[in-house]
């Protein structure tokens, strides 16, 4: 078996490392006493940048230069931590908040000092009961210990945080709906600018970071940002947790250096297929990652080198897919997930979701004709770049991947569905047309 990277995951499987005692006696806390008592927040936030550390949770924008957008001056300023982890396939979150809660905690504050932010939040998404649960706990502990609240370990900084648990909407993963939703609102996207840096929650600065991005500050301030970038590419550092799903022999969560082929995490670390399968295309980073073949495995797995390839490494969250699945199925899949999750604030996600699914099914029945899938190619045109928020996007961009790579399975699936249904309709004596006796 390929070998993992384990940093984020060190001592993952250290009994009891979600307590303080046992987070502290491996050196826990370290770091925030390191940079409340050797650092200036402009240090702390010019380290993360020079570390290159990039959002692990979606859109891969530089921690440290989201962190330098946080006007100075005395308003309320806020941070928020994105713990909602809805996208398909991802459950990388999930494994760092039950086992290491107190490395995303030293990571909240580390930042939220940084960032000038007095109030911190955890948003979990509402079905991570369990870890709301162990992340109340920890940030108890934290707290008697003085990491967490006023004048932490006496440096004049305060940083209260709350957990605060979602009801189970994907769109309030999206950052702004994410803030409407902390607010107490309907949890719906907002028009941007102004970003959330500038007017976030309750109009205050906000940074906004998730769960794996922010447990990877202790590691760069205890560290340094020479240390960190030693590991993964230029243009993505670090290492990276990969959630790998779908259709492999060992799913599951690996920490590896950004940079290694995929190849090695698909079949060194997740088994590949099952035998006698082949991969016949993958999502490198969630469901709204364009889909890639089975040739792009030998690839580097980075954010720019899956740019390159036309997809994304988006949350890092592999999806196999192997060639025992129908395409159109697999499409329909997607459509569904994000018509159901739309929120239906603007038009083109809420009506192109709709319509896509629709399309979808008619060539699931054998219903449509030829020119119908280059409409549905055309709408998923129509709805990328023009939404409120990229919801509508996260469909259009795989759905339409699948048509651009898997036309001729379109076109033979509604072939395949029209003759089934033409005979099933002869048979019921309800066709006045035959099918051919041979087909
Ligand atoms: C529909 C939608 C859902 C999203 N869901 C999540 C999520 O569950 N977790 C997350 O960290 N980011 C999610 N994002 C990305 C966030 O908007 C935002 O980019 C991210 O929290 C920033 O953190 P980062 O820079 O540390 O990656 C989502 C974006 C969209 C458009």
């Amino acid at each position: 078996m390929a070998d993992q990277t384990r940093v984020l995951l060190d001592d993952i499987d250290e009994p009891g490392l979600h307590t303080i005692e046992v987070y502290e006696r491996l050196g826990g806390y370290q770091a925030l006493r390191k940079a409340l008592t050797t650092m200036e927040p402009d240090e702390i936030v010019a380290e993360l940048q020079a570390s290159g550390l990039r959002g692990r949770g979606g859109a891969g924008f530089s921690m440290g230069q989201k962190a330098s957008f946080m006007p100075k001056g005395t308003m309320d300023k806020y941070l928020c931590c994105n713990a909602d982890e809805s996208e398909p396939g991802t459950f990388k979150d999930r494994l760092l908040m039950q086992k290491n809660p107190h490395r995303l905690i030293e990571g909240i504050v580390i930042a939220a000092v940084a960032a000038g932010a007095n109030r911190a939040f955890i948003y979990i998404r509402g079905e991570y009961v369990l870890q709301a649960d162990i992340l109340n706990a920890a940030v108890a502990e934290a707290r008697a210990r003085g990491y967490v609240g006023a004048n932490i370990l006496g440096s004049g900084h305060d940083v209260d945080l709350v957990v605060h648990r979602g009801a189970g909407a994907y769109i309030c993963g999206e950052e702004t709906a994410l803030l409407d939703s902390l607010e107490g609102k309907r949890g719906n996207p907002r028009l941007k600018p102004p970003f959330p840096a500038n007017q976030g929650l309750f109009r205050g600065p906000t940074l906004i970071n998730n769960v794996e991005t922010l447990s990877n500050v202790p590691i760069v301030i205890a560290k340094g940002a020479e240390w960190f970038k030693q590991r993964g590419t230029e243009k993505s550092t670090g290492t990276k947790v990969v959630s790998v799903s779908g259709n492999v022999q060992r799913p599951g969560n690996y920490e590896i250096e950004l940079g290694i082929p995929a190849r090695e995490i698909v079949y060194g670390l997740a088994g590949g297929p099952p035998p006698g399968r082949k991969v016949k295309c993958w999502f490198p980073g969630g469901s709204s990652a364009p889909v890639l073949l089975e040739e792009d495995l030998d690839r580097p797995y980075s954010f720019e080198s899956m740019a390159e390839a036309g997809s994304m490494l988006g949350s890092g969250a592999i999806i196999v897919v192997d060639d025992s699945v129908p395409i159109v199925s697999l499409a329909l899949r997607v459509a569904r997930f994000y018509r159901h999750e739309s929120c239906g604030k603007c038009v083109p996600c809420r009506e192109g979701t709709n319509w896509t699914v629709k399309m979808l099914e008619r060539i699931d029945r054998g219903e449509a004709t030829p020119m119908d899938i280059e409409i549905l190619d055309q709408v998923q045109q129509n709805i990328m770049g023009n939404c409120l928020c990229v919801l509508g996007d996260s469909m259009a961009m795989p759905v339409r991947s699948m048509i651009a790579k898997f036309k001729d399975e379109f076109i033979a699936h509604n072939e395949r569905a029209r003759e089934a249904a033409d005979r099933l309709a002869v048979g019921a004596g309800l066709s006045s047309e035959p099918v051919d006796a041979a087909a």
